[in-house]
């Protein structure tokens, strides 16, 4: 169900500067229909965009940059080195690659995609360290770290880790990870957040969903943001965009909450053969 709802809130909520709702581009593969979607939500009031060097569309990202109607200055623009890329020599090149592609100077947050292949806990950090230090990266973070690889680049990194960004969502809750890295003050960056549309076929979320007269795009991203977890769902043409802005409108319930929470059936969408879990 498409729920309309006005008027759409328009500031995102924000944790230490990084919008709570941002736009993901994984799969946003058709370059004129990417560039034309990161405009469409840049001007319904999306501030945050997650992009990543493999995801082959940071040039099309850039080109949607460039066209909307927003200044540079309020956006918050993430991108991700890919897991060959992450040697020191090639961090630096790569992401001032990914800078010229995005027609920016500094990214907001420049990630760690996964912690295999290159990775390399000191000379990844140094390297990361170095744009920090040059101003082509603001923040650094990492994603799908588990406990003890935040661990070990909590030591190894001489920046500040700012945010992971990992798997979360009603059938994939990660509360272990979520408490550890909450622990060391890092955020939590929620990535499939809609399951990558297996949310849709949730009972319990249907039945909130039918409740407020609203999707269950808009009760997984409710429930995210009201945990203080970033969401970043990707979405294509103006409907889905639009239907996830407007969950920033939905307050749940604390009993709706739980019983989320209470949710035992699990379901991780993203579990590549590299992956360190
Ligand atoms: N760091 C990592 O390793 C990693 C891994 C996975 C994802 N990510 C990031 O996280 C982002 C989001 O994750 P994801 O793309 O895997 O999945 P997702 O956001 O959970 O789900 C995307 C799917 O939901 C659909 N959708 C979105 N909003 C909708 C709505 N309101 N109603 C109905 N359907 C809706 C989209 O359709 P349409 O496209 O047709 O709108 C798409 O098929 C990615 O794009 C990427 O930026 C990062």
């Amino acid at each position: 169900m498409m729920a309309r709802q006005s008027p759409t809130s328009s500031v995102a909520p924000t944790a230490d500067g990084m919008p709570l709702l941002g736009l993901g581009t994984w799969e946003n593969d058709n370059p004129s229909e990417c560039a034309n979607t990161i405009k469409t939500a840049l001007e319904m009031g999306y501030r945050h965009i997650d992009t990543a060097q493999v995801y082959g569309n940071e040039g099309a990202v850039g080109q949607g940059i460039a066209a909307a109607d927003v200044p540079r200055e309020e956006m918050f623009i993430a991108t991700k080195v890919w897991i060959d890329k992450l040697g020191y020599e090639d961090v630096l090149t790569s992401t001032q690659r990914s800078l010229e592609k995005l027609g920016i100077d500094t990214v907001d947050l420049l990630y760690v995609h996964w912690p295999v292949d290159t990775y390399n806990p000191v000379e990844t950090f140094r390297a990361l360290h170095k744009l920090v230090s040059d101003g082509k990266a603001d923040r650094i973070g990492i994603s799908n770290f588990e406990p003890n690889q935040v661990d070990t680049a909590i030591e190894k990194a001489n920046v500040p880790i700012f945010a992971n960004q990992i798997e979360i969502h009603p059938l994939l809750p990660q509360q272990e990870l979520r408490d550890h890295c909450s622990k060391h003050d890092i955020e939590l960056v929620a990535y499939s957040p809609l399951a990558r549309g297996a949310v849709f076929d949730v009972p319990e979320i249907t039945a909130i969903a039918n409740n407020h007269d609203v999707s269950e795009a808009q009760i997984a991203l409710a429930w995210l943001r009201q945990k203080g977890i970033t969401a970043i769902p990707k979405a294509v043409g103006h409907d889905h965009i639009h239907d996830n802005w407007t969950s920033l409108d939905l307050e749940l319930t604390p009993a709706e909450i739980e019983q989320i929470d209470s949710i035992e059936r699990t379901n991780r969408c993203v579990d590549p053969r590299f992956a360190p879990w």
